[in-house]
């Protein structure tokens, strides 16, 4: 089967293809309806097993095999309507969009940020990340670098306004909302990206259009596909963080 092109169709069509066979199972062998727990893992292995042959990413299968089991004991909490919608809400507008950017949140941790620092040169400075999540990375540089300039741009509203809050006592850093995609790059003499493989060759494009001669792009884990970096730094982290450097400007 060929694989869906989007991600949150693909998932909606493996549930509703668990909760159709787990309904049927129901319907037919009477037996099974005083046990919600085997119906529930029927539907779940269903929705995995439907994943599986829309080659979705391997996460995709733990997603699927968990979701029914867990909203079966979240029921159990009895919580109030609203918790489930206030739930909902701070979800969305922290992930409302990584199904279009195909960029989750996770963060940059400080072994990172110093060796970021350290990519930088002594004299002044103007750096941006590029989807600045909570802004931690901009705070740890803005500490080490008093003298530099930094931006954030982040689309997901309440990470936005996290970031914003965040870093309020910072002069040297300016977290901007919405989309690094309409945001000319040629004005940083470092561009940081922590994303996913997804934007790689059209961040790629954008920074060669861009950015100036001699401006880094440094990619947190996220390699540009088929373009050697001009230097690889191998971070002394836990998770064995790799920065990729390119001079997209030559
Ligand atoms: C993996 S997180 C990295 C956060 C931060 N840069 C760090 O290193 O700690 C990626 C962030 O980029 C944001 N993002 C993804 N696409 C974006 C876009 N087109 N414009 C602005 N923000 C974006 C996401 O909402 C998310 O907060």
């Amino acid at each position: 089967m060929k694989a869906v092109a989007h991600p949150l169709r693909a998932a909606l069509i493996a549930q509703a293809g668990g909760v159709a066979v787990a309904g049927l199972a129901l319907l037919a062998f009477t037996p099974l309806r005083d046990q919600p727990l085997l119906a529930v893992a029927l539907q779940a292995g269903v929705a995995a097993v439907t994943a599986l042959f829309q080659r979705a990413p391997p996460w995709w299968l733990a997603i699927h095999l968990g979701f029914m089991p867990l909203l079966l004991l979240a029921r159990r909490l009895h919580l109030p309507p609203l918790a489930w919608l206030a739930g909902f809400v701070v979800l969305y507008l922290i992930f409302g969009r990584t199904d279009k950017s195909r960029v989750p949140l996770y963060l940059t941790n400080a072994a990172t940020a110093r060796e970021i620092a350290v990519l930088l040169a002594p004299t002044f400075q103007r750096v941006i990340d590029l989807g600045c999540g909570n802004g931690g990375l901009l705070r740890q540089l803005a500490h080490l670098r008093p003298d530099c300039r930094f931006v954030g741009y982040e689309h997901a509203p309440l990470t936005w306004l996290w970031a914003r809050v965040m870093c309020r006592h910072l002069p040297n850093v300016d977290i901007r909302y919405g989309s690094f995609w309409t945001h000319p790059l040629k004005d940083y003499d470092l561009v940081y990206a922590f994303l996913s493989p997804a934007p790689m060759a059209e961040l790629w494009t954008k920074a060669r259009k861009e950015m100036q001669r001699g401006a880094r792009l440094v990619s947190n884990s996220f390699a540009v596909p088929e373009i050697r970096p001009e230097r690889l730094i191998e971070v002394a982290d836990r998770r064995r963080t790799r920065l990729h450097c390119y001079r997209p400007g030559g």
